[in-house]
């Protein structure tokens, strides 16, 4: 299979077509645009491999698109997304252009181009918050509550009208918090890793009883591939891992791990309009498409805080500021532009 990823520099992104690359035989094309959240140098061990390019470019950009989709494809899975449900809240005009303006743009290239098969990767927070009980289905309501899951609800609703409207191959995954190696330090689990590792304050919002549903992204790009190989067009897939802890739990446990003091604690100023819990039912996709997580969340946080030790150029060089210049240093002057495609 050819794939074509958009989004592929960020930390699920990347996960993924590691993932892909180290265990299929097929090629991929990394489309990304490389805002603060694109890393390249995540898949830096790809660079000289003939199966992998990257072209820079943006999904909401018509032109950029109808050029990368003139290469054919087998499949497009649509990573691309603003993602930090902060920065939303302080300005949400590049997830409105990237998450909806971006997703519609895909999916007119995709149809136009005969695209046969279309994976758009959503998220939970699509269904707003939970009380004590109860799980996100498939038919749950959508009743996003940051402009991040608004936006991300919008694209799920044009991802739907294509498929019904033009009968687009289209599938749609709703997946839970991930962690894992390659997330940006700005989301909870690598920031609070960090600031524990460095002795500094962790910054728990509000109450700390904030309860999210962990899976490792290794368990969620596992459930993609096979939503990209079996998946049926026009279905909801719900990706969950089934492991819901405690905002506050998460961050003892770290503390723990990097036997740190829970002096560290430090409780600021509540998110507003933040969503109390979130837990997923994936009993859809472990059903249809046999898939169930496999990395319980306290050998997974282990592993991670593990990899945030040992991978700490790659840490300097995001605080630094120097991963924004592996694209000009790496890709600029060689030949990774469409004619290789
Ligand atoms: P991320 O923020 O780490 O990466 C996003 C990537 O998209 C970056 O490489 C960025 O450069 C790229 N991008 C942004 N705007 C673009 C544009 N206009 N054109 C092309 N590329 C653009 O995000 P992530 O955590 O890897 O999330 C990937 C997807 O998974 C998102 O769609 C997100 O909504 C979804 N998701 C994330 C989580 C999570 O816990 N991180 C959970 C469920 C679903
Ligand atoms: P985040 O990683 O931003 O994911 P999301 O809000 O999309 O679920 O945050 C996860 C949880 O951690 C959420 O309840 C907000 C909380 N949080 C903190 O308490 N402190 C922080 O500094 C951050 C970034 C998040």
């Amino acid at each position: 299979m050819k794939l074509l990823i958009t989004g592929g520099a960020g930390f699920i992104g990347s996960n993924f077509i590691s993932h892909i690359l180290k265990t299929t035989k097929f090629s991929v094309v990394n489309f990304d645009v490389l805002t603060y959240a694109g890393n390249p140098e995540n898949l830096a061990e790809f660079d000289s491999t003939p199966r992998y390019s990257f072209v820079r470019g943006d999904i909401s950009d018509s032109k950029a698109v109808e050029g990368v989709l003139s290469a054919g494809f087998d499949a497009l899975l649509n990573f691309a997304a603003e993602t930090h449900v902060d920065r939303s809240i302080l300005n949400a005009a590049d997830f409105i252009r990237t998450n909806v303006v971006g997703t519609q743009t895909l999916l007119d290239a995709a149809r136009r181009h005969g695209i046969p098969r279309y994976v758009q990767i959503s998220t939970d927070e699509v269904y707003g918050s939970l009380g004590a009980s109860g799980r996100f289905t498939e038919t749950s309501h959508l009743a996003p509550n940051s402009p991040y899951s608004a936006s991300k609800a919008g694209a799920d609703l044009l991802v739907r009208a294509a498929c019904r409207t033009y009968d687009l191959p289209a599938i749609v995954t709703r997946c839970s918090n991930n962690y894992g190696p390659f997330q940006f330090p700005e989301k909870f689990v690598p920031l609070m890793i960090l600031n524990a590792l460095e002795g500094k304050k962790l910054p728990v919002y509000g109450d700390g009883l904030y309860v999210r549903d962990w899976i490792h992204v290794q368990d969620h790009c596992r459930a993609l591939e096979r939503v990209l190989l079996e998946g049926q067009p026009g279905e909801v897939y719900n990706i969950g891992g089934s492991d819901e802890r405690r905002n506050l739990d998460v961050v003892r446990r770290i503390l723990q791990l990097t036997e740190r003091s829970d002096e560290l604690i430090q409780h600021v100023q509540d998110r507003p309009g933040h969503d109390r819990r979130y837990a997923v039912d994936s009993s859809k996709i472990e059903r249809s498409l046999g898939w169930k997580p496999r990395i319980p969340f306290e050998e997974g946080l282990k592993e991670t805080i593990q990899w945030y030790r040992e991978n700490e150029t790659w840490v300097q060089r995001v605080r630094s500021g120097a991963y924004l210049k592996y694209y000009e240093e790496m890709y600029d002057n060689r030949d990774h532009t469409l004619s290789r495609l």
